[in-house]
């Protein structure tokens, strides 16, 4: 399989050069449909391993695979046309060294044609990052409340709520941005604590769940617009797609019940 090679005006030099300046619009989307429609406006369109939930309905994140993110990478090309493309690299695709995140990341970039991975984890990554960045790969790290790591976060939680826990966090995005990344997501942080973060280090920061003193934002594209049933407290609904499809799915149902369903001008007929 080779890369798809469809153009992407974004670049990774524009995005870090928007540090502090106009904020990074971001948005998640996992098939050529979604992204379609999320392109024209966002900077970055993520391919992310949280589609092993919604759109899988997979128990958790961590049973996404890496032929599961190429083709949904592959999907998602085909219509971003201008938004960078960031794919994630799921759990167990890199953690073990260097050389298997390179070998992992490098499949993503050739057999989709994206333009970065996007790993979890700060200063346990710092050398990943460093090996990847080196070699050409572009980085978006994760720090903060990373869901592969849920099991050992001991659940969804809020990140830096006891001020004891700041620096471990603000290492984590030091270590990020003296590896090479170009960007990072801080996920379920505090927002004194992201604040502090987005101004102390060099790259820009992406915030879900981190509050507006961010350098950009990100949501999972079915969380805003609707889609799901549940969405975290961070959420903002910019929609209610949700209510609407089950709407018009319920109107099908009446008229083809009540045979109201094809009418005629939906029907082929023969030449008179
Ligand atoms: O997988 C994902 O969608 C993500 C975002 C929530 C940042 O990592």
């Amino acid at each position: 399989m080779s890369a798809q090679n469809q153009s992407q005006s974004v670049t990774v030099p524009q995005i870090m050069r928007r540090k502090g300046l106009q904020p990074i619009v971001a948005l998640t989307a996992y098939n050529a449909l979604m992204a379609g429609l999320v392109d024209p406006y966002a900077d970055i369109i993520l391919v992310g391993d949280s589609l092993a939930m919604v759109e899988h309905g997979m128990a958790s994140t961590l049973e996404a695979t890496l032929d599961l993110m190429i083709l949904h990478g592959r999907s998602v090309m085909r219509s971003a046309r201008q938004a960078l493309v960031v794919v994630d690299l799921p759990f167990g695709s890199y953690e073990e060294s260097p050389e298997q995140a390179f070998r992992s990341a490098s499949r993503v970039l050739r057999e989709t044609g994206c333009t970065a991975v996007k790993l979890e984890g700060g200063v346990a990554m710092h050398e990943t990052i460093a090996f990847l960045t080196q070699r050409g790969v572009p980085v978006m790290a994760h720090i903060g409340l990373t869901p592969q790591s849920v099991m050992t976060l001991g659940g969804f939680k809020t990140q830096g709520r006891d001020r004891a826990a700041w620096s471990a966090i603000e290492a984590d995005a030091v270590a990020v941005a003296e590896a090479g990344a170009f960007a990072v997501v801080l996920e379920g942080i505090v927002e004194p604590l992201a604040a502090r973060i987005t101004e102390n280090i060099a790259i820009p920061t992406i915030g879900i769940g981190a509050s507006a003193r961010c350098d950009g934002q990100i949501l999972v594209l079915e969380d805003m617009l609707g889609l799901t049933d549940r969405a975290p407290k961070f959420v903002r609904r910019f929609g209610a797609l949700g209510d609407a499809a089950r709407e018009a799915v319920r109107q099908y149902a009446e008229a083809v019940g009540a045979r109201s369903f094809p009418a005629d001008q939906e029907t082929y007929l023969p030449k008179k």
